[in-house]
């Protein structure tokens, strides 16, 4: 199954997280196709040698961005013009057939069943059901594809200003061609269907295999109490809306397969010798890796920019400043 993979993207390192969670839920439910994660140059030294860990290939790609911020607008995410960068999947020709994922999905069963399937097969979006959301699709690599979109792309651009307007428009026909391209909604529950409809959510959401963690904002900017393994409700309540197994599922892939990676590579061994100091320890790394640092300015614009995934990766919220952050907390 070498000419077959799961393939993700991630142009900063807060999707590279989503990435790496992803990633050990693949591995965690023991698919046997390769795993390849697009990374852009934003993405840190640090994140990309984690992401290598659990993926087979770390592909560096340049970004693409839409930057149609009028159609963004309309779906208040004005961050997303960089989701054609996406595109360049169609450019994995050592692979005869992919699935891409969304770096904020969570696999929770073996999925290599999808693998029989045809480009381009997708799951109904929950806001337009004759739209297929992007957030799980079934493709061949192919340069002529490839050429095709983006030549599209510049075109005829996207009605979204993401991937998704430009990939429903460019297969236009999804929704009324060929039934066995439809995915089941299982494949990529959403989570704001939870609410939605919530009836059909206690019936069938047992059997969900992926859950898409769709919106702007993510598990890794929610809290999590690792004593508790449940995340915390905060303010922006969020947590209340997305059912919390979901996100408790997702902390918990984080916390046993993602931070152990970090707290091996990170912390010298002397200082966790014993049980308590090992507790704070994987409480820290948690914090280092996955909680913004407290800003020394406190800022609503920071802590929003932040949660947007545009952090100053160079100044302020830079590696060096969280590790400060972290050896105050330790000493
Ligand atoms: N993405 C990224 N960097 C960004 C925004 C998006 O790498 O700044 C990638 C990432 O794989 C993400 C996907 O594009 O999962 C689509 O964005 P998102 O999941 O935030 O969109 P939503 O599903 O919430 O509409
Ligand atoms: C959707 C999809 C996401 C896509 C975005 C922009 O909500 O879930 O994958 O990137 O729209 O088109
Ligand atoms: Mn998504």
């Amino acid at each position: 199954m070498s000419d077959q993979a799961f393939v993700t993207l991630a142009t900063n390192d807060l999707y590279g997280k989503g990435a790496l969670v992803l990633g050990s839920s693949l591995r965690n439910h023991k698919t046997t196709r390769q795993q390849v994660v697009l990374v852009s140059p934003q993405v840190s030294n640090n994140m990309r040698a984690q992401l290598g860990r659990i993926f087979d290939e770390v592909i560096l790609v340049d970004v693409l961005d839409s930057k149609d911020s009028a159609h963004l607008a309309l779906i208040k995410r004005p961050e997303l013009g960089v989701t054609f960068t996406k595109l360049h999947c169609w450019a994995l020709t050592n692979y005869s057939k992919c699935i891409f994922m969304d770096a904020d999905t969570l696999v929770l069963c073996n999925i290599d069943e999808l693998f029989e399937r045809e480009e381009l097969s997708a799951a109904p979006d929950p806001g337009w059901p004759d739209c297929f959301n992007t957030g799980v699709f079934v493709y061949r690599p192919s340069i002529e594809t490839y050429n095709e979109l983006l030549q599209f792309s510049t075109e005829k651009g996207s009605f979204d200003g993401g991937d998704q307007g430009l990939l429903n428009s460019f297969f236009s026909n999804w929704a009324t061609a060929d039934i066995s391209k439809h995915l089941p909604f299982i494949y990529n529950l959403s989570s704001v269907a939870v609410y939605s409809y919530l009836p059909a959510f206690k019936h069938y959401g047992a059997d969900a295999k992926v859950v898409h963690f769709l919106g702007n904002v993510k598990p890794w900017n929610c809290s999590y109490n690792p004593k508790t393994r449940c995340v915390m409700r905060d303010s922006n309540d969020y947590s209340s809306a997305v059912h919390p197994e979901f996100l408790n599922m997702w902390w918990d892939t984080f916390t046993t397969s993602v931070s152990p990676l970090f707290t091996e590579q990170d912390i010298p061994k002397e200082t966790s010798s014993d049980k308590q100091e090992e507790e704070k320890l994987s409480e820290a790394v948690s914090q280092l890796s996955f909680t913004p640092p407290a800003p020394v300015v406190s800022s609503e614009e920071r802590r929003k920019k932040w949660e947007q995934g545009q952090a100053d990766y160079m100044g302020v919220d830079s590696f060096q400043n969280i590790q400060k952050k972290l050896d105050a907390y330790l000493n």
